[in-house]
């Protein structure tokens, strides 16, 4: 397996183990807990500049224009038409989830919990159907029709943006509040 693709769906199980962290969340606040604004805004800050900015920045850079560049009309339809509009719905479910966290912290009102919840698990939702298509549709599609050289492409600039990343403590940030707040809201 190509070393971009590894990494990616390692980062996969990063991303979906925050989603399950979101979704436990959902279902203490719907036993009655506080709404827990500071760590909801700590997710969408994972979700932004970890699983959109980190992981979907190496897809959109670049796997899929090169899956797009070589594979033609397939590639359009599965990336194009596919996987980049998912990744922009899931962006607008963690706009509205922002959104619906601002009002609530001014009225806490059942409607707003419920707005919530419904875009955190739509996103959570949204994502795992997601990743489980690229993991077993989107990349074994790539590493079949994609050459060497240009697989060359793809893993040098992940390697490259990989580097800037560290330096600048990105992965080890997300990664170190991921443990943190899996820890935080584990259920038995
Ligand atoms: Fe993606
Ligand atoms: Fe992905």
């Amino acid at each position: 397996m190509n070393y971009s693709i590894e990494l990616m769906i390692k980062e996969h199980d990063d991303i979906n183990r925050m989603n399950l962290v979101m979704r436990n969340i959902c279902l203490g606040i719907m036993e009655g807990a506080e709404v827990p604004t500071e760590d909801f805004r700590h997710i969408i800050d994972f979700v932004r500049n970890y699983a959109d900015k980190h992981h979907h920045g190496k897809e959109e850079r670049y796997l899929f224009p090169k899956m797009v560049e070589r594979m033609g009309a397939i590639a359009e339809n599965l990336v194009t038409h596919g996987m980049l509009v998912e990744h922009d719905l899931g962006r607008g479910h963690i706009r509205a989830l922002e959104t619906a966290l601002n009002e609530y912290e001014k009225r806490e009102t059942p409607e707003l919990r419920l707005d919530i919840i419904t875009e955190a698990m739509g996103y959570a939702h949204l994502l795992q159907l997601h990743t489980e298509k690229e993991n077993s549709v989107v990349y074994p599609f790539a590493e079949r029709s994609l050459s060497a050289e240009d697989f060359d492409y793809v893993n040098e600039g992940s390697k490259r943006f990989e580097s800037e990343q560290t330096e600048k403590g990105v992965q080890q940030k997300y990664l170190t509040l991921l443990e943190n707040m899996e820890e935080k809201y584990r259920r038995a």
